[in-house]
């Protein structure tokens, strides 16, 4: 502990970061000499008002109760969210936000420091250079910081634009919940967030995409112009106030994003804090928490550790977890509002929905217990259009693909057990298969079941060549349609320049050490360092392999499947045509991407055209390779329209595994949004997949018509019964179960409910 020897601490920035570090400093280390440098004037900041959550509060509450009292004394909370829309608003309520005046916890702020010692300097622009010689030198001067510019290699730092342009403007209209409003133009959308911050003013941000602002005319607009536009546009949501600027120190009012990112945030004695360090998009209101946050953080390290590098490592490990999640947040709300037209043929149940859980932080469950009315509302919507004629958890939504119905939208998604002696799927396969039918799924995929002996991934793999592989997948389907109410899909595939090799549990993707077949892709690219180096594809392979493809699909109807799916995903065959990393061909099926497609289309359309009519199809892609010349999700949409030309239902949207220089970016429903993309872009049904691991997430999916079906794989493997399981956790008795089963339902229903109170209990 450093307690009691002198400490010079200077922070560059007396905004909330640094005033707020300096009075937490000054509580935990009273001794700490502390001057803060602020070069405006107290009360000359720009901005309106400010908004924390609940759990800020506390934070700040617990970090001094006596700022907390001041802040609390001027709040303006407020509970709902209003999002209108189409002439309509919906509003969710339990939102639990409270705003101030920036002005005014700046003031707060300022005074408190004042009062505990600290010696704030107001007209005082610095530079790190003149303080060179405290023990401590605090970067709290904002998202432009000049002393993290005089330092950006050291710090590594990445600034990244984003696409809208954004006004930050007050109005006297008292807005009674926290309001979205979205109005269409000519030259594309606008939308306000507003928000109430003090008996008389509301904080109205205004934003647009940046081509819609040049289209307008506002980028040589003045302020006053811009400002006029803007009246017009929201009026009826302003009640006759005029918008008001603070901004007149700024060229234009109209800002952009820019989120800030430091690889560290420290070097010699100098550390970022707040905005210096790291931004967050203003749509989920937490630049100022987390500026407060930093500043406890880095104080109460600093009392904490004798040497301040010691202190900046603590603070740093103990923020960037938090700061990266909120950012990934933030990301998935910016590109929201970034894509309003994405969104703008939902209808206003569902835009808003789509809104409020933009973030994917905000599930269904939170939503419910926000606001259990709201919830039922949307969920009774969602039933009305299904045909069903009460709310029910979105999950167990029927749903029609051509005359295939199915029970609900939860999906076994295709996974490779490498179990199989010559492709014939055994015991093994009717069990797993009939298990997870069992186990309430409304659809239950086979794995990647290949067209020829070479067309496999591995010696394990499942095959669609021989008569033993008709009867060995008759009898499987047969099962699941005799005894449960499930539909089986059958995924049909060719390993491509990935194939040969060895199974799931051994070393994937890698050669076989012996007994390894040729290889054929779309160029002599190799998979892996070690792999094989696949044969360029003729036009007499391309011909050899849509027969096989053909007389796969023949059988795959003879066994009775209901729906099939071309895999042209993960670096398969089909897959490895489409990226451009691996199709290096000079021919019709290389170069552009209409020409990479070419091939795959051309199976597809061979399949389509023998698969029954009132049968679905669906085609797997990888809607990203994750590599910079890659597949974009930008291709994936005119991937997936091109695939509905040919006749695809159903876009089942996966991606990567394309090559080994992949920089996948994962976390919960990473996939999710490349799905919500394609089918709002397209209007195309489309099945998520990728870490959805609960019901609560299938459930706000399905619900914010991110995907029309969810495709869960590892949880599937881990519990056959995940959709019984959740029915009996929702309460939801209109799943079917096996009747045998039905005792094993109530009494299940009941220990976990008994657990949870139980729990409730301990908490
Ligand atoms: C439109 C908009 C809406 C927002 N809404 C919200 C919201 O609702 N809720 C929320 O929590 N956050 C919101 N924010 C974010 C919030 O404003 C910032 O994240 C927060 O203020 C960060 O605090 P800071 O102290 O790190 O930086 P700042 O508030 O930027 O403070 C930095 C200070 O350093 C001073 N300074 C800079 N250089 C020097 C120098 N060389 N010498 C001396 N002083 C210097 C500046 O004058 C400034 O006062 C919003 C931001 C915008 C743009
Ligand atoms: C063991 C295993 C085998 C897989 N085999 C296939 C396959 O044959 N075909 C396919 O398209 N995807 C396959 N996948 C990918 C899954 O279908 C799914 O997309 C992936 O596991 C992500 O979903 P999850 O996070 O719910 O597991 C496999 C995944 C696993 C774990």
């Amino acid at each position: 502990m450093r307690v009691n020897a002198p400490m010079k601490v200077v922070s560059i920035g007396g905004g909330p970061a640094g005033l707020f570090f300096s009075i937490v400093l000054k509580r935990v280390h009273p001794a700490a000499e502390i001057v803060v440098h602020e070069r405006n004037a107290p009360d000359d900041t720009f901005g309106w008002g400010v908004v924390f959550s609940d759990q800020t509060l506390g934070n700040i509450a617990a970090a001094d109760p006596e700022t907390f009292a001041r802040i609390a004394a001027d709040f303006v909370h407020w509970d709902a969210i209003d999002v209108n829309y189409r002439g309509r608003t919906i509003r969710a309520g339990g939102q639990g936000f409270a705003g101030i005046a920036r002005k005014r916890l700046l003031g707060i702020l300022q005074e408190r420091a004042l009062a505990l010692g600290v010696d704030v300097r107001f007209r005082s622009p610095i530079d790190a250079d003149a303080v060179r010689d405290a023990d401590v030198i605090v970067a709290a001067d904002g998202a432009n910081s000049a002393t993290r510019r005089a330092h950006e290699t050291i710090f590594g730092t990445t600034l990244e634009g984003r696409r809208c342009r954004y006004m930050w403007l007050g109005c006297r209209q008292p807005f009674e919940a926290f309001t979205f409003a979205f109005e269409r133009t000519d030259h594309g959308w606008f939308q306000i967030h507003a928000y109430q911050f003090d008996a008389h003013t509301s904080t109205v941000i205004v934003e647009c995409r940046e081509e819609t602002w040049r289209a307008a005319g506002l980028d040589t607009m003045s302020t006053a112009d811009s400002i006029a536009y803007c009246e017009r546009l929201f009026a009826r949501f302003l009640g006759g106030h005029p918008l008001m600027s603070n901004a007149a120190h700024l060229a234009s009012p109209w800002l952009s994003f820019v989120q800030v990112n430091n690889a560290r945030w420290s070097h010699d004695n100098v550390v970022l804090l707040g905005d210096a360090a790291h931004t967050a998009h203003f749509s989920i209101g937490s630049g100022t928490k987390l500026a407060l946050e930093d500043a406890i953080a880095l104080a109460k390290a600093l009392a904490a550790h004798s040497e301040p590098a010691a202190a900046f490592a603590a603070y740093e490990a103990e923020r960037r977890i938090e700061v990266l999640r909120l950012q990934n947040a933030a990301r998935n709300s910016t590109e929201w509002f970034e894509n309003v037209a994405r969104y703008a043929a939902l209808e206003a149940e569902q835009f808003a929905y789509s809104l409020l859980s933009r973030s994917q932080r905000l599930s269904h469950e939170n939503l419910k217990v926000r606001d259990g009315a709201y919830v039922r509302r949307v969920e009774g919507w969602l039933a009305e259009r299904s045909g069903v004629s009460e709310p029910i958890p979105p999950m167990f939504l029927p749903y029609r693909l051509r005359e295939m119905e199915l029970v609900n939208r939860v999906v076994v998604s295709p996974m490779a057990m490498y179990r199989c002696r010559d492709g014939t799927p055994d015991d093994f396969y009717l069990v797993h298969l009939g298990s997870r039918a069992q186990g309430g799924a409304g659809l239950v995929f086979t794995e990647m079941t290949c067209v020829a002996a070479d067309a496999r991934i591995s010696p394990g793999c499942a095959g669609m060549y021989r008569d033993e592989h008709l009867a060995g997948w008759k009898r499987i389907v047969d099962f699941v349609h005799a005894n449960t109410p499930a539909k089986i899909a059958l995924q049909l595939g060719h390993a491509g320049p990935k194939g040969s090799t060895q199974v799931g549990w051994e070393s994937p993707d890698e050669p076989l050490a012996e007994g390894n077949w040729p290889l054929i892709g779309p160029s002599p690219v190799p998979f892996g360092e070690r792999s094989a180096i696949p044969r360029e594809m003729t036009r007499d392979d391309m011909d050899r392999v849509v027969k096989q493809f053909v007389r796969a699909a023949h059988m795959g109807i003879a066994a009775g499947f209901d729906l099939l799916e071309l895999h042209c995903a993960h670096g398969y065959l089909f897959s490895s045509f489409i990226t451009p990393l691996t199709n290096k061909r000079t021919d019709a099926y290389g170069g552009s991407l209409e020409n990479r497609l070419r091939f795959p289309l051309e199976v597809f359309a061979a399949l389509r055209a023998n698969w029954p009519e009132r049968l679905p199809m669906s085609v797997r892609i990888s809607a990203t390779d994750w590599v910079e010349e890659g597949v974009t999700p930008d291709d994936a949409v005119e991937i997936a329209r091109a695939f509905r030309a040919a006749g695809a239902d159903l876009i089942d949207v996966s991606a990567g595994q394309t090559s080994r220089r992949a920089k996948p970016v994962y976390g919960r429903m990473f996939q999710t949004p490349f799905s919500d993309k394609i089918r709002n872009e397209l209007g195309i049904a489309t099945m998520a997949v990728g870490n959805i691991t609960d019901a609560d997430q299938v459930n706000g999916i399905i619900a914010s018509g991110r995907a029309d079906l969810v495709a869960i794989g590892r949880m599937h493997l881990a519990d056959p019964y995940f959709t019984l399981h959740a029915a009996a956790a929702l309460a939801y008795d209109a799943q079917p179960w096996p009747l045998s089963y039905l005792p094993g339902r109530d009494h299940y229903a009941r220990t976990i409910r008994r657990a949870a109170e139980a729990a409730e209990v301990v908490r």
